[in-house]
C-alpha cells in the first residue's frame, strides 16, 4: 500500500498556547512510523475567512491537503469544557474531504481531566463529517506540570509510549479505511 498521509490540525489560535509544543511532539512521533508522511497544520496562520462559513469558503490549498489526507490527528486545547470555536470554523471549511476517513484526538489541558471533554464534544460532529474516531485518544493533562519551558516532555519515553498505542490504533484504522474507499463502492 502507498505512503499514507496523516496531516496534525493544531487547533487553537492563542498566544503562548501549550498545545503547540505538543503538537511538534505528534508529528515527531508520526514521522518516525514507516509509510506515514504528516504535516501539522496550524489553523493560526491559515487566513480563516471570518466572513462565511462552510465549504463555500474553504481555502484551496488546504482543502487539497485535506482531501489528499488519509486520516488525520486533531490536537485541541479544551476551553471551558469544550474544544476552540475557531478550530470548529476550520473544520466546518470542509465535509467531502473527510469521509470514510479515521481520526484520532490529542486533547491538551492543563486540568487532570486531560482535556476528555472537549473530544467528546468533537464527537457529535464526526458523525455529521462522516469521519471515524478511532477508541483510544492522546490525552495530556496537566500540561504545564509535564512539559518543562522550552517545550519538551520532563518524561518523554512515557508520552511516546502512550503515543505509539495511539498511532498504531490510528494506522490500522487509516489503511482499513483506505482500503475500504479504493475497493468498495456504495451502491
Ligand atoms: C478560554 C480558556 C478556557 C479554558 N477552559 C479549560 C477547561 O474547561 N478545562 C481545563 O482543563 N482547562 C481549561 N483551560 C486551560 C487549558 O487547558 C490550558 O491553557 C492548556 O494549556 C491547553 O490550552 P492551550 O493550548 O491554549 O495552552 C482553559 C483555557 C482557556 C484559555
Amino acid at each position: 500500500m502507498a505512503n499514507l498521509f496523516i496531516p496534525v490540525i493544531l487547533g487553537t489560535v492563542r498566544q503562548e498556547r501549550m498545545s503547540e509544543p505538543v503538537a511538534n511532539f505528534v508529528v515527531k512521533q508520526v514521522s518516525q512510523l514507516t509509510d506515514v508522511e504528516t504535516e501539522l497544520i496550524d489553523i493560526r496562520v491559515l487566513p480563516l475567512p471570518l466572513d462565511n462559513a462552510g465549504p463555500g469558503a474553504k481555502i484551496p490549498a488546504v482543502a487539497e491537503l485535506m482531501q489528499r489526507a488519509d486520516g488525520f490527528i486533531i490536537v485541541t486545547p479544551e476551553y471551558n469544557h469544550g474544544y476552540p470555536g475557531l478550530l470548529k470554523h476550520f473544520l466546518d471549511l470542509h465535509y467531502a474531504e473527510y469521509v470514510h476517513k479515521a481520526v484520532g484526538v490529542c486533547s491538551v489541558s492543563s486540568g487532570s481531566f486531560a482535556g476528555v471533554r472537549a473530544v467528546e464534544a468533537l464527537l457529535s460532529s464526526f458523525k455529521a463529517f462522516g469521519l471515524s474516531p478511532i477508541v483510544p485518544d492522546f490525552n495530556i493533562g496537566d500540561v504545564e506540570k509535564v512539559m518543562d519551558e522550552t517545550g519538551q516532555f520532563k518524561d518523554p519515553a512515557t508520552y511516546e509510549r502512550r503515543s505509539e498505542r495511539f498511532l498504531q490504533e490510528l494506522v490500522w484504522m487509516t489503511k482499513t479505511l483506505k482500503h475500504g474507499r479504493e475497493n468498495f463502492e456504495l451502491s
